[in-house]
Order: C-alpha cells, then structure tokens, then sequence
C-alpha cells in the first residue's frame, strides 16, 4: 500500500476503506472483510455511529494495532473545549484504542476553535497522531489556518473525478495540509462510474471506471475511501497499485471537472439547519 507523508511525520495509508452510510450493526463485519482485503485505513466518525463497530473489527482482526490507521471525526454538537475533549475519550473507548490516527473536525460551523484547542491537546498528550479538518472550504479553512496553533494536517473534502476541488489546492499546500476524499466514487453515481472517458482509459489497464477514479485520486496524491458493503467491490477498489495514469490520461480526466467545490450547498440556509440539526 503506497503512503502519504503527513507535515508532522506520520505516515498515511492513500487508499482506506469509509464506512459513512454502513449501518451500526453491519460495521463490524464491512470492516472486517475491507481489513481480509487488505484495507488499513479505516475512515468513521462520531456521527456516524458505528465506531463501536469500527473497534470490534479492529480489535477481532489480531492485526498489531500500529498497522491500522483510524480515522475519526468530531460532530458540531461535541465542539467546546470541554465537550471535545470529553467525546474524544467517547470515541476512544468506542473504537478501543489509546489513540487516533487522525481525528478531524467534521465540518466547519460552530466554536472550532475551542474544539481545535481540546484537539491540540490530546495530540500533545499522545491521545491523537494527527489532526485536522474536514469539509472547510477555501476561505473558512484559511482563516482557520491561519490563526490555530497547530496547522492542520489533512482536510478532507468532496472530492472525485467531477469535483476536482482544484481550487483549494494551492491553499492547502501553502500550510502543508494533504487533502482527503470522501464521495471519491461520486457515492456510486453515473457520472463517475458510468463515465465514457474513464471506461475507455479504463480499458487500456483492463480496469473499472471505480479503479481509474480511484487511481486518479492517488495520482494527485489525495487519500481516498470508498466505500463499499460488497466484498468484490472492496477488493476492486483497493486493486489500483499495479497500474499508472499516464500523463495524457490526468490531463483528460481533468477535463471531467464540473462542479470543483463539491455539490453540498453551503450557503443555503435550509442545508445548514438540516447539518446542525442532523445528529443533534
Ligand atoms: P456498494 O456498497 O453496494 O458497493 P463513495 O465511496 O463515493 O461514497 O461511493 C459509494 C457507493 O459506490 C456505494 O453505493 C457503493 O455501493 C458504490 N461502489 C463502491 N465501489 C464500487 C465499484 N467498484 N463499482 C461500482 N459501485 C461501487
């Protein structure tokens, strides 16, 4: 499995396995099989219920802890410098571990800020090897940024072959900060998975559209987690390592770009109070 280099050291898997939309009670087994697969990056969130589920595949699979990579994420209603810290030690018997590989904060409203600081703080007590942010798009993640203390280290964003967030790029590497993909399969649409180019570029390396998506993403050194609940599909989306993008087939895939910020609509009003309302 290739790896990124994160600004404080850390290495990162580039491909994982995410379980947003994997019911609770079938999280144990998806990961189990992503990890039979040989997935070692694990992508949950507070939000999304299922990091018990996430630790007892972990715990289940005898693999040394130190060669799985778990991600996390802190949900809106848990910012607050006491709140933070205290559902960072939620998350920590949940997913039963004495560390994160890297915990985000899920999305950019309320006191970020005070939640950073309780995030700051269990890097520094070794509770956390990285952080960073998630969904902060270019404006709010500068200002973010710019006035923290620790830098984040990843953001993670939508991000595939339609929404190319080229526009943020710049910004993230002028503070050092990789960048994640969620949606990397445009959550199982046509017009990722169903794109002419990808299928015909796809054809010269006797690979899917999901594969080429998937490498593509790689390519541009962004980490990437499909998901998938079918174990066939998971072992598809991980089988991207034997095969290079040329240079003419980045350049066309860029040509794919529609929408580069994503689709989420975060200036209007009715999507916001659906986002801090959702889980509380
Ligand atoms: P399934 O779980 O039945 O495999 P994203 O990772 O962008 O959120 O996309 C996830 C969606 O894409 C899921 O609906 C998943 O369905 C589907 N999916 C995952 N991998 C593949 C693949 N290799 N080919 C087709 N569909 C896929």
């Amino acid at each position: 499995m290739e790896k990124l280099l994160l600004s404080n050291g850390v290495e990162m898997p580039l491909l994982g396995y995410g379980v947003f939309l994997v019911e609770p009670h079938e999280c144990c087994e998806c990961v189990t099989n992503a990890l039979n697969a040989g997935y070692r990056l694990i992508d949950t969130a507070q939000a999304y219920g299922n990091e018990q589920g996430v630790g007892d595949a972990v715990r289940k699979s005898g693999i040394p802890r130190q060669d799985i990579f778990i991600t996390t994420k802190v949900w809106i209603s848990n910012y607050g410098e006491q709140k933070t810290a205290q559902s960072i030690d939620e998350s920590l018997r949940r997913l039963q571990t004495d560390y994160i590989d890297l915990l985000l904060l899920h999305q950019a409203y309320n006191d970020v800020f005070a939640a950073w600081r309780a995030m700051e703080k269990a890097y520094r007590a070794g509770k956390v090897r990285a952080i960073g942010v998630s969904n902060f798009q270019l404006g709010r993640f500068f200002d973010f940024a710019h006035y923290v203390d620790i830098k984040p280290m990843v953001n993670q964003l939508q991000c595939n072959t339609t929404m190319q967030q080229r526009g943020i790029e710049s910004m993230l590497g002028e503070f050092d900060c990789r960048m994640m993909a969620w949606a990397p399969l445009g959550q199982g649409g046509d017009d990722v998975l169903a794109n002419p180019l990808l299928k015909k570029i796809g054809e010269k390396y006797d690979k899917t559209p999901a594969q080429v998506a998937l490498r593509w993403l790689t390519q541009r050194n962004i980490v990437a987690i499909p998901k998938s609940s079918n174990v066939e599909r998971m072992k598809q989306n991980i089988n991207i390592f034997d095969f290079s993008l040329s240079d003419d087939d980045m350049l066309q895939i860029a040509t794919l770009n529609q929408m580069d910020v994503g689709n989420r609509q975060y200036s209007d009003p009715a999507f916001l109070k659906y986002l801090v309302g959702r889980f509380g």
